[in-house]
């Protein structure tokens, strides 16, 4: 069968070029336009990239329309539902479920792996105990590479396994350090008999005064928003992984770039911003007052948690986790939590709004993780650490894809020119 292509005809010469498509799996065709610039001496122009594919790649894919995401084709719900955080790891890392022998030995490096060097605690002391925790984990995990950049050559592939199974067993012991910086609390060490996400749970809440005792339903609840944070295609921070990576940088400082591209509100810092908009709102009566911001275009507020660029149905991951804020909180007794029900009440009237119907704004993953996290005890400026945790497996799976594709290069886009046009120096006593 003929190769598929497209033919761009410049109108003003009449000139035709002609671009191959290419077909993926699911989704739409690209076309392959590496060879534009070559042909036409002409760039393609789109701010945001809405309509670029940076990458191919066999991870993730996102149906916006359908509101379906899958991991390694692995429907989200069903992942959620059966599977557990590190089994998700192993699947974005290695693209197939593991047979148990190939579970057990991942989780026994991944254990292995948890301690950070002794030395790396010094840094927290630098942090006044106000500094907001991605802060702290933007520049410790950045400083890992100051622990492992001479002995990681990520051109071999058995060094890049290593450094992805170190990110993901350090990033807990980071963030429970940094929490603990939060609180005042002397740092908790990783216990090798607990399970990835009880592990966590202890570091963050145990102390040295007492035994701590992990609750089942928060672990489970926990371990299920991992699983859907744990990739999303080419989002801004997995973009600035690949991006960064794609210099040849350290892994742990691409991934420490990420988190800095996670922080910003518009992304994965969203979920704090729910939980500061709803505590805002107060009450129910005022939805309708926020509701008319949201909607006002000289006024910068937006419904935090809702809208996506890709998603222009249901989040799939925020349906997951709605469902779950009702079970977690009534078995964790807190059944009728008031700002779930003012949650509810604001997803019901905004999607009652044409304006919201119109734009296709529906509750992302970020409008109701919050609820949960805030019942299980985390504060909210807390809420970002966990994204990053959870989206930890996904950067550095695109990291290890992105360094492994031949097709990849050193990433640099270019621009379209608006600035002053070539002119002379004017030398300043000559300047009016
Ligand atoms: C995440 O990319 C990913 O995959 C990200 C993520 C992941 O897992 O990595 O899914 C995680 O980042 C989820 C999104 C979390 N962010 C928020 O909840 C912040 C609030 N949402 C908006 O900032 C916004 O919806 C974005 C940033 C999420 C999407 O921005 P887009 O694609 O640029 O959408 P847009 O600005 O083009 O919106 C189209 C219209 C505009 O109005 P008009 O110009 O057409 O009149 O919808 C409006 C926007 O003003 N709009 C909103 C809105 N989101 C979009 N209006 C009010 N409230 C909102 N939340």
């Amino acid at each position: 069968m003929s190769e598929k292509t497209v033919t761009l005809t410049d109108n003003s010469t009449g000139g035709q070029v002609e671009f191959p498509v290419r077909e993926g799996t699911h989704g739409p065709d690209v076309i392959d336009i590496k060879a534009l610039y070559q042909q036409t001496g002409r760039f393609t122009y789109d701010p945001g990239f809405t309509s670029t594919a940076s990458c191919r790649s066999d991870i993730t894919f996102i149906d916006g329309d359908k509101g379906t995401l899958l991991y390694r084709g692995y429907p989200i719900d069903q992942l959620a539902e059966q599977s557990s955080f590190l089994e998700v790891s192993y699947l974005l890392l290695n693209g197939e479920l593991p047979r148990q022998g190939e579970l057990e030995a991942f989780a026994e490096s991944i254990t292995r792996h948890t301690m950070v060097n002794e030395s790396l605690k010094n840094f927290f002391n630098g942090f006044h105990y106000n500094a907001h925790p991605m802060a702290m984990l933007t520049g410790v995990v950045g400083s890992l590479s100051a622990f492992y950049h001479d002995t990681i050559d990520i051109n071999d592939p058995d060094n890049r396994t290593l450094c992805a199974h170190r990110i993901i067993a350090k990033m807990p012991t980071i963030a429970a350090a940094a929490f603990k910086h939060m609180m005042g609390e002397p740092f908790v060490y990783p216990q090798n008999h607990l399970s990835y996400t009880g592990n966590l749970l202890n570091m963050l809440f145990a102390r040295p005064t007492e035994d701590f005792e992990i609750n089942p339903v928060a672990e489970k609840a926990l371990d299920q928003l991992l699983i859907l944070h744990a990739d999303h295609e080419q989002n801004a921070s997995t973009s600035t992984v690949r991006l960064a990576g794609s210099t040849g940088t350290n892994p742990f400082a691409a991934i420490s770039s990420g988190c800095a591209a996670l922080w910003g509100p518009a992304h994965g810092g969203a979920n704090e911003a729910v939980l500061n908009m709803l505590e805002e709102i107060g009450d129910v009566k005022n939805v309708p007052k926020f509701i008319e911001k949201a909607k006002d275009k000289d006024d910068p507020f937006r419904l935090m948690g809702f809208g996506h660029r890709v998603y222009k149905n249901h989040d799939p991951r925020a349906t997951v986790i709605r469902k779950a804020c009702h079970d977690v909180l009534a078995e964790l007794g807190m059944g009728g939590d008031p700002q779930l029900e003012l949650a509810m009440k604001l997803e019901e009237i905004a999607l009652a709004d044409d304006y919201f119907v119109e734009r296709k704004l529906y509750p992302n993953v970020d409008f109701y993780s919050g609820i949960i996290y805030r019942a299980l005890g985390i504060p909210t400026e807390f809420f970002t650490v966990l994204f990053a945790l959870g989206r930890t497996p996904g950067w550095i799976a695109q990291w290890m894809e992105m360094v492994a594709d031949p097709e990849q290069r050193i990433g640099r886009p270019r621009q379209l020119y608006t600035g002053a046009a070539k002119r002379d120096y004017v030398p300043l006593h000559r300047r009016t």
